[in-house]
């Protein structure tokens, strides 16, 4: 194997066929959903790493130093010779803090979605890392995912709370395919968003700057290219609200009057208000991490947050 080879295509990519069928089928369903992966075309993908350097989104950033005060610790507790696998690499920012803290890692292996994010990114990480092995894999995180062969342990990399977009069923159905891709040897570092004061979760999903809604509206643009849809952009509006309740951040985006459009030569209408759902962000506490681990195969080996508890970083142990 060397270092040039792939990226790895692997079943699931998100063609446009795929991204057809899902579309018809979320606005032909009530309530309305279509699923979130369709947001991380080449834009979406960069939006989404503005979301994370804004101000009010403090998720990146908290994550991010806890990460590189604990790299140290992660990387003896990891031991050396790992293999590191990240779920959702987008453009492995963090990822960085643990190629650089881990001793003697033989192979850093993104997962993504977004092709071209993935062939930036392992680019750049081998211009910058060139001992390193780099294997990038295109494909859904959620579904397989070819086994990953290296004779030491293989470390997961989870960040950015991406487990909080999955339902709490989908979260541990994630955990559990992770824990058979790692093994029994395997462990997870997983970064997790913690519930809090409601406004600051509210704010960090409505920045004034509207990156995060055009993050949400991109999706609507997307249809219209890829789709030959004929959404109107200032018809819609982004919408992100947090429900304690359920201990989730809601986002959606809805129509602001009545109109009808057309997606792929089928017409649906909608009414004013009515809206589209495109993910969810669960917030948990640390006792629901612990259950949520434990449900997936895993037991946490240690929690790190930051003084303010906004965010934990977990090193899960295959159980
Ligand atoms: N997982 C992060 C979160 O839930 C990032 C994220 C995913 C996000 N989808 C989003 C952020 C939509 C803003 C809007 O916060």
């Amino acid at each position: 194997m060397n270092g040039s080879v792939l990226p790895l295509d692997y079943a699931e990519t998100a063609d446009r066929d795929e991204f057809r069928r899902a579309v018809i089928a979320g606005l032909s369903a009530r309530p309305r959903a279509i699923p979130a992966k369709f947001l991380y075309d080449a834009r979406g993908s960069a939006l989404f790493d503005e979301i994370c350097e804004l101000p009010e989104y403090y998720l990146t950033r908290t994550e991010t130093m806890i990460l590189s005060q604990r790299a140290g610790e992660i990387g003896r507790r990891a031991g050396p010779g790992c293999a590191l696998v990240e779920f959702g690499s987008g453009s492995s920012v963090k990822s960085r803090l643990l190629i650089e803290a881990l001793p003697d890692l033989a192979l850093y292996a993104p997962i993504d979605i977004s092709r071209a994010h993935l062939d930036a990114t392992a680019a750049r990480l081998r211009r910058d890392y060139p001992w390193l092995q780099v294997l990038p894999v295109c494909a859904d995180f959620m579904g397989p995912v070819p086994p990953i062969v290296h004779d030491g342990r293989l470390l997961g990399f989870f960040p950015g709370s991406t487990i909080g977009n999955l339902e709490p069923p989908e979260a541990t159905a994630f955990l559990r395919h992770a824990r058979r891709l790692l093994g029994n040897d395997g462990a997870l570092v997983l970064g997790v968003d913690l519930r809090k004061d409601p406004q600051r979760l509210h704010d960090a999903y409505n920045d004034k700057a509207g990156v995060t809604a055009a993050f949400t509206l991109n999706l609507l643009r997307r249809m219209n290219r890829e789709l030959h849809a004929t959404f109107d952009l200032s018809g819609f509006a982004h919408e992100a609200s947090y429900n304690p309740v359920d201990g989730r951040i809601e986002i959606y985006f809805r129509s602001l009057r009545d109109q009808s459009v057309t997606v792929a030569g089928q017409r649906f209408d909608f009414a004013a208000g009515e809206r589209v759902h495109t993910e969810y962000s669960y917030k948990y506490d640390t006792s629901g991490i612990a259950a949520l681990a434990k449900s997936g195969g895993f037991r946490i080996a240690e929690t790190w947050t930051d003084p303010d508890r906004l965010f934990a970083v977990t090193y899960l142990e295959a159980a």
